[in-house]
């Protein structure tokens, strides 16, 4: 159509350098921001942008960062050797469409948006120009600072340590973060020269050459500041996360969620909830957790990959990984419930209980120091204190079936693989090696001897 043209964008991220300031042997773009490597977050906030082609400028740690990114579609480029951020985008260019508008990222600077990408790409296509993000700093050092003409017009960036004391005071830094088309790049990179106090290739010397070339230099400013923090040590990776935890507590609040404490949660995934959802301090969400309406949720519980349905109720301490409950479950407090637990509407899983590929039917209660593994169990059971499915014989899992309205009695043990039929009654202290049928009663112990007569024996 007339006048629009498609432009490709490729993603250029530098993630090259060895970040010795994080005294780790794990590469500095691997470490978590929320249970998230920090590339993973870049990488996550270009995908949003269309037709994004992402390219990574990996050398320290390669190999282990190409293991750990898997889920996103890179191409990556090796720099060998770290001489500068200049060298590094070159690295990538020989795999990015000459016709692309390239965006330049960093992998340790995870939480910049992909609504202020897009402001900078716009602005970078609107005018064909060289597009940068820049803030103002009360503290500008260590920062490439922006030189701007009388007119207000950038001409070029000075690095810090080549910068004059006058250029000192300019308090307008690089983020580093710029858009420029590929063209331009291609054209630009091979003129660099290192002939400066860190004998480097700055990616900043191509400001000047735009100025030369006539080509617009504009800039544009983040959100916010938190955007553009880059993180060298674990110190700013600490703050960073704290920042994040408390936008991502404050969006639950304007969604309607209660917070205890809106700095005494965590969340490292995705976390859906629905009206009137209360939790208490202390709690960490992992993975994609939703929960259903009214769910609330006691202090100090670990939820990872579950869905809570409506009214479900996770008093302190509890754990809930893998796990599917229905409305109106009653779990803790200090229950744990692993992968494949199944709980039907109204079940209850209380103290000291462990669940474990197991359905608990409707209105079913297991609620004391109890564990059921690789079990089927019917509606309004009630399973007695202590009562454990032996499910693993040394070899392999066998399953216990247990039908509606049954009762076992506390301390029992279900040998797997038994079934207990609808209806059936367990005496406390049973060992179930064999089936028992539908409203039987079955009693698997010794039988009780009382002596009279006896006595204790006495000290010599
Ligand atoms: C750079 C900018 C500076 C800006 C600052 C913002 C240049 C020359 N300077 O300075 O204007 O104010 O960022 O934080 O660009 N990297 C590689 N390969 C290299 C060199 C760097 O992958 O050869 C990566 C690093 O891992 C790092 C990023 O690029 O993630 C920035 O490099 P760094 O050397 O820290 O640049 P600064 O000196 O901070
Ligand atoms: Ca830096």
């Amino acid at each position: 159509m007339s006048g629009h043209t498609v432009m490709t964008l490729a993603v250029v991220t530098l993630a090259a350098g060895k970040g010795s300031r994080m005294k780790s042997d794990l590469p500095k773009v691997l470490h978590k921001l929320a249970g998230k490597p920090m590339l993973a977050h870049v990488l996550n906030s270009a995908a949003q942008l269309d037709d994004a082609r992402q390219h990574v400028v990996i050398g320290h740690g390669a190999d282990a960062v190409k293991q750990q990114i898997t889920e996103f579609d890179v191409s990556w480029a090796v720099q060998s050797e770290q001489k500068g951020t200049g060298h590094a985008v070159a690295q990538a260019m020989p795999d990015v469409d000459a016709e692309a508008t390239v965006l330049v990222l960093y992998g340790d600077v995870p939480l910049i948006r992909s609504e202020t990408l897009q402001k900078l790409l716009d602005e970078s296509h609107a005018g064909n120009a060289l597009a940068l993000l820049t803030v103002e700093l009360d503290d500008p050092t260590g920062y490439g600072r922006i030189v701007r003409d009388d007119a207000g017009n950038i001409q070029a960036i000075v690095e810090h340590k080549d910068a004059s004391a006058e250029q000192h005071r300019i308090r307008e830094v690089n983020t580093g973060i710029l858009a420029v088309s590929a063209a331009h790049l291609n054209t630009w990179l091979p003129k660099l020269s290192a002939n400066n106090a860190q004998g480097e290739y700055y990616l900043t010397d191509i400001i000047a050459m735009a100025v030369e070339n006539d080509v617009a230099v504009r800039a544009i400013h983040p959100l916010d500041e938190y955007e553009v923090q880059g993180v060298n040590d674990r110190l700013q990776l600490a703050a960073l996360e704290r920042v994040y935890q408390r936008q991502l507590a404050d969006e639950l609040l304007t969604a309607g969620v209660s917070l205890a404490d809106p700095a005494r949660l965590d969340i490292r995934g995705t976390l859906t909830a629905g009206a009137d959802v209360s939790i208490d301090i202390g709690c960490v969400f992992e993975g994609d957790v939703v929960l259903a309406d009214g769910v609330s949720i006691g202090p100090y519980c670990v939820v990872k990959n579950s869905q809570l349905g409506q009214g479900c109720e996770v008093e302190a301490y509890s754990h809930i990984d893998g796990a599917q409950l229905a409305s109106g479950c009653s779990i803790g407090p200090y229950a744990r419930l692993r992968p494949g637990a199944d709980l039907k509407q109204s079940a209850k899983v209380g103290n000291f209980c462990e669940v474990k590929k197991a359905v608990i039917g409707e209105g079913s209660k297991v609620n004391h120091l109890t564990y059921i593994g690789d079990a089927e169990i019917g509606k309004d059971v009630n399973v007695g204190a202590g009562t454990i499915t032996c499910n693993y014989d040394g070899v392999n899992k066998s399953k216990t079936e247990i039908g509606d309205g049954a009762f076992i009695g506390s301390n029992s043990s279900l040998v797997a693989p038994v079934k207990v039929g609808a209806g059936a009654t367990i005496g406390a202290g049973s060992v179930i090696t064999r089936e028992v049928a539908d409203n039987e009663l079955s009693v698997a112990r010794g039988k009780q001897r009382n002596i009279s007569g006896w006595a204790r024996p006495v000290k010599n």
